[in-house]
């Protein structure tokens, strides 16, 4: 395998304090590799959002490192995480809604506009990435007139903006058709196995496990298996 472009070592994340304390993960060892698609499995509350925030700095983890690229990002400062999430990672979240006053189009462009791409080459490249998720025909759709499965799409082309080498997506194929969501999953593995992706996906999807080529099952915030 490759060497991984990202690893938790000993990750345990605790939220709240006193009565309300929370061990959302404790310990969690693992490892994403360009190329590959890992499929964070386990039932509800088992600590996979929390992981997959940690992997992307989003959220820090309460002890444990995260290496991203081989620096250790858990010795840089919070002001730091910015530069470093908009280097690495494309974020396919359910809370990472899209602009419902922006179009399609409009919803990917702004992406590449705060990475400082120029308007003019930002429109293109913003076309071609929809193009890429077979949505070039719907580029000029606000959000409300679009299916689940073309927000996800417009959602996974947003993500892709500025080529991150690492693509996280939190139940990507929640509320779409079986067919609609098995072509989202096909999708993240060609980026993967064609574009050299490192991507990791949060699913109760059984289908998910047809395109992943490893799992980690976790269970009360520990890898099981
Ligand atoms: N901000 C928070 N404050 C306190 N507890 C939290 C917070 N976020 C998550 N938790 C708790 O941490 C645990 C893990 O949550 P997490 O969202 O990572 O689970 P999950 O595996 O993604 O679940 P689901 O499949 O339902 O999305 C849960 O017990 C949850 O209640
Ligand atoms: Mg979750």
């Amino acid at each position: 395998m490759l060497s991984p472009i990202l690893e938790t070592q000993a990750v345990t994340r605790i939220y709240g304090g006193g009565g309300a304390r929370v061990v959302a993960l404790e310990g969690v060892t693992m490892t994403l590799a360009r190329k590959e698609v890992l499929l964070i499995m386990g039932p509800s509350g088992s600590g996979k959002t929390t992981l997959l925030s940690i992997m992307g700095c989003i959220l820090r983890p309460t002890a444990g490192r995260v290496i991203v690229n081989g620096k250790d990002v858990s010795e840089l400062g919070e002001d730091a995480l910015p530069d470093i999430r908009r280097q690495y990672f494309g974020f396919v979240f359910q809370a990472f809604n899209l602009f419902g006053s922006l179009t399609a189009l409009e919803n990917v462009e702004v992406v590449l506009r705060m990475k400082g791409v120029e308007s003019r080459v930002a429109a293109a490249q913003a076309m071609a990435l929809l193009e890429r998720v077979s949505l070039a025909h719907r580029a000029h759709s606000y959000p409300r007139n679009l299916s689940g499965g073309e927000k996800q799409r417009t959602a996974l082309a947003r993500a892709l903006a500025g080529e991150p080498p690492i693509v996280l997506a939190d139940e990507p194929t929640a509320n779409l058709d079986s067919r609609t969501g098995r072509d989202v999953l096909m999708l993240l593995r060609t980026l993967a196995e064609e574009a050299g992706k490192a991507v990791a996906i949060v699913s109760h999807d059984a289908k998910a496990q047809d395109a992943a080529h490893r799992v980690i099952v976790l269970e009360d915030g520990r890898v099981s298996s």
